[in-house]
């Protein structure tokens, strides 16, 4: 008898029956996804379906009671405390609603900020600041602090400090639930960009139609489970 086996070059990450329970509350009750390298996926559906606790517990911020998931051929549940937030320093880019930018420092050393914590040189880490606040067209914008930028100008300072030290992939939990229209759409566009010229992945919860479908995927999310 052959056996083939399934070749999976390109696969990113696999979430396989994922649950999770706060006290009595059912939050995941088995979710299983597959997204390749390079593939911008959306997460929608109603508020409390478990959608940003599923994007914690991929991102390693919180652990799930079952299941199995690995990131890049690397199974995160094998990984010890110390070695979690390694692989997320390393690994994983975070964009929020509210950019979480840090007060009393500028544009480009918040962008800085995870390459320090990974150890990098200074010099390298401006370097790398430098291109990306380039690429978000924030050039002119780098001595600013947060307080000085608007907030489509803030989210794509946090979207630069996410790009930072070259993650597998990019998780972002409502990016523009805080930006008018016109500045979600520029937000959007710079995320398509990077896609494309990067080959960047992405997994975006959001409440925004227009970004959910143009993804390369839909997974639409409620009562813990994905539906479609
Ligand atoms: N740390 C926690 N402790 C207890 N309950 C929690 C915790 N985090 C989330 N929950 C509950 O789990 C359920 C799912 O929450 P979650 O934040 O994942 O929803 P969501 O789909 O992201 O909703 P929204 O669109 O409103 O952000 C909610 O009922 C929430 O109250
Ligand atoms: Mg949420």
């Amino acid at each position: 008898m052959v056996i083939l086996l399934q070749l999976q070059p390109d696969q990113m990450i696999s979430c396989q029956n994922i649950h999770k329970s706060y006290d009595q509350l059912r939050v995941l009750k088995g979710v299983s996804l597959e997204i390749s390298k390079g593939e911008l996926v959306c997460i929608v559906g109603p508020s409390g379906a478990g959608k940003s606790t599923l994007l914690h517990i991929i991102g390693t911020l919180d652990k799930a009671d079952q299941g199995a998931i690995t990131i890049n051929g690397q199974d995160i549940s094998k990984l010890k405390d110390n070695e979690l937030s390694d692989f997320r320093n390393r690994h994983l880019g975070f964009v929020f609603q509210f950019h979480h930018l840090l007060p009393e420092f500028t544009a480009l050393e918040n962008v800085c900020i995870p390459a320090l914590i990974g150890k990098k040189s200074e010099t390298e880490a401006r370097k790398r600041a430098v291109e990306l606040l380039d690429f978000m067209g924030l050039k002119d914008r780098m001595k600013h602090k947060p307080n000085e930028l608007s907030g489509g100008e803030q989210q794509r300072v946090s979207v630069a400090r996410a790009l930072m030290n070259h993650p597998l992939v990019v998780l972002a939990d409502e990016p523009t639930g805080n930006l008018d229209t016109s500045r979600s759409e520029e937000l959007h566009q710079l995320f398509f960009d990077l896609k494309k010229e990067f080959n960047q992945t992405f997994i975006i919860v959001t409440h925004n139609d227009q970004l959910a479908e143009k993804a390369d995927k839909k997974l639409v999310m409620r009562d813990g489970l994905i539906v479609s």
